[in-house]
């Protein structure tokens, strides 16, 4: 099975690719969405989302990252895909699954679900447009307001040639409130032959292995669950090898979490550094108890040097703590 990070706008961006995909079982990771809007976008825009172009389109450590575009018009979305393929991105991902309302608005995401016939034209005209070796993937939703047209929607991806879709399994209107409609996805795979990665409320081990039967596919996509904790798809695999191995403890996370402050004080201007970090361990106290009084330390401060200090200091003792002698 493979198991893909999903694309999060403002949140995994190509450092965080980085970092997540450090602790292994990631086999794809996707962009944040490019938004494509009537022009074709100069080249400097795809290689801002995907800084892996400049090392053939993969991470550090080899992971394929597909580029993902948003728009509603063919021609356009042709034409971007084609330039994204030149630039070197190992596969295009067409996003139809943002709810965002400003997004929806100027026709593009999940409001093209609305209408399986415009999903057809734009994903055919997208895979006539890049090289027949660049796998052109598709997101969706289960709809727009409703789940009608959902299996309509999969045999329009399945016709224009995609090689594989990837199903969010709740409906625009759904928004992200649980549950995810995983057998939706089941329902999907009696009509189409082409793969179907399932998404959607992955949060441990355990949903990873329901989501697979419910939904009878072989490969997940992930998100949330892997900024809660950063080692799920190691976890994943290894469980469904019957392997149990030990989660990642919070000491062992934070020279993690301090590497990845670091680099985004090299890589951004520093006083926008503290923010991805802050963003982050609102997600991590999903998990580690220990995530909320560091998110309590930093949340206010906003001198880049003051939270480094208080992740050193944090981290250090976090080191200490884990080498303390095992007492009887
Ligand atoms: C903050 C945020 C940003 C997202 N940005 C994107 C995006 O750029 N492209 C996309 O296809 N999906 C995007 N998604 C949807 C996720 O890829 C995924 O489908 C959704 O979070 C459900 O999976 P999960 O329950 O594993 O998180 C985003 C979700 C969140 C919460």
């Amino acid at each position: 099975m493979r198991l893909m990070l999903a694309p999060m706008e403002g949140v995994i961006d190509h450092t965080m690719r980085e970092l997540l995909t450090s602790l292994g079982g990631v086999d794809r990771c996707v962009t944040e969405f490019v938004r494509v809007s009537g022009q074709l976008l100069p080249a400097r825009v795809f290689k801002r989302y995907c800084p892996e172009l400049q090392r053939g389109g993969t991470t550090l450590g080899g992971v394929p990252v597909y580029l993902q575009l948003l728009g509603g018009e063919p021609t356009v979305m042709a034409d971007n895909a084609a330039r994204a393929a030149e630039l070197g991105a190992p596969g295009i991902d067409i996003n139809f699954g943002c709810p965002a309302k400003t997004v929806n608005r100027s026709d593009g995401g999940a409001v093209i679900l609305r209408e399986p016939e415009r999903v057809y034209a734009i994903a055919a005209a997208v895979r006539a447009a890049v090289p027949a070796t660049t796998p052109v993937t598709v997101k969706t939703r289960l709809g727009y307001e409703d789940q009608q047209r959902f299996l309509d929607i999969a045999r329009a991806v399945e016709a224009a040639g995609a090689s594989e879709l990837t199903i969010h399994a709740r409906t625009k209107r759904h928004g992200y409130r649980p549950p995810a409609y995983w057998e939706e996805i089941a329902r999907a795979r009696e009509v189409v032959a082409l793969p179907l990665i399932a998404n959607g409320e992955i949060w441990n081990p355990q949903d990873a292995l329901r989501c697979l039967q419910v939904t009878g596919c072989r490969d997940l996509m992930l998100g949330r669950g892997v900024l809660c904790r950063p080692d799920l798809p190691r976890l994943v695999k290894a469980s469904l090898a019957g392997a149990q191995p030990a989660p990642l403890s919070w000491a062992g996370l934070l020279p993690l979490v301090l590497r990845f402050y670091e680099l985004n004080l090299d890589r951004y201007e520093a006083r926008y550094a503290p923010n991805p970090l802050k963003q982050w361990l609102v997600y991590l106290r999903g998990y580690y108890l220990d995530a909320a009084p560091l998110f309590e330390r930093v949340k206010r401060l906003r001198d880049p040097e003051q939270v480094l200090q208080v992740l050193r200091e944090t981290c250090a003792a976090g080191a200490a703590a884990r080498s303390l002698p095992m007492t009887a």
